[in-house]
């Protein structure tokens, strides 16, 4: 098959959670550009509505539809919602996060447990109720956002004076989620889904300068991520471009993990 054709998503349904949100509307975006009908979900509608909006006025094929990781009625019932409508899903993105408390010695074990709900107990039930329908299909493609600190520790120190910090919990969740990744790919290969991760670096967003600074000294690429970096990691890893490549990280941060 031609190369560019391996890359296509046309005619595959994605769904991407949290499509909303900062990389999300990124994955969401790069999805639809590669011919794909896009699903985001979160618990926040209206912003999920208003980003759909935007992304069908440029001519993609992408629709909200309300979700809340925390609650397993709401998986099943879009689960539902998707399989109505389009009879099928392709595309996974386990892309929802939900962040809470702040350094070690503030965090309290409520503020510990809270977002597990949804960066663990979640991921796990939204990947179980929709892979089984790509069970069904005997076909799928799973894809979960990590991050760099799934991977290594914070550098602290580029927090300086900001006020900014990184909260263990997500450590613990993002690195949970590489693990995860590599658990259900060995676990469903044999129903030819493909399970893999996407550990991004930090996205720009007019953070305080000195944050900024500190992170691009850090950077080898010299720049944080900007909105079109995670675009072809996601096709590719979506798409059959990477029809034989399961469990695996693919780790898009302009070099912050190589040192
Ligand atoms: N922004 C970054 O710099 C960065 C860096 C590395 C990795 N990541 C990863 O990228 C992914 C997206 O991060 P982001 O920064 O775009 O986040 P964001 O905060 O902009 O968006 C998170 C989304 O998750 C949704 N969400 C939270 N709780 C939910 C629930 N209970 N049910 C359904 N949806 C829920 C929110 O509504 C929101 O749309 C995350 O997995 C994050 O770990 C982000």
């Amino acid at each position: 098959m031609n190369v560019l054709e391996l890359f296509s998503l046309k005619g595959k349904v994605a769904l991407v959670t949290g499509g909303a949100g900062l990389y999300g509307v990124t994955i969401s975006t790069a999805l639809g550009e590669a011919g794909a009908s896009v699903v985001i979900a979160s618990r926040n509608l209206n912003r999920c509505e208003k980003v759909a909006k935007d992304l069908r006025s440029k001519n993609l094929d992408v629709v909200a539809m309300p979700l809340d990781l925390s609650i397993k009625d709401s998986i099943i019932a879009l689960k539902d919602r998707i399989v109505n409508t389009y009879g099928k899903i392709d595309i996974l993105f386990n892309n929802a996060v939900a962040r809470k408390g702040g350094s070690m010695d503030i965090m309290t074990a409520e503020e510990w447990e809270e977002p597990m709900k949804v960066n663990s107990t979640g991921l796990f039930l939204c990947s179980k109720i929709f892979i089984e329908e790509m069970v069904k299909q005997k076909s799928g493609s799973v894809i979960n956002i990590s991050s760099i600190y799934g991977i290594v520790g914070p550098d602290f120190s580029i927090y300086g004076n900001t006020g900014m910090t990184n909260p263990a919990n997500y450590s613990f969740a993002k690195g949970g989620m590489i693990a995860f990744t590599r658990y259900l790919a060995t676990y469903y290969a044999k129903y030819n889904i493909r399970v893999n991760c996407i550990s991004p670096g930090g996205l720009f967003t007019n953070q305080p300068k000195e944050f900024v600074d500190n992170y691009i000294k850090r950077t080898p690429l010299g720049r944080m991520a900007n909105e079109d970096d995670l675009k072809g990691a996601a096709v590719f890893l979506a798409s059959d471009a990477s029809s034989y490549i399961t469990g695996h990280n693919l780790v898009v941060d302009g070099g912050w993990t190589i040192w």
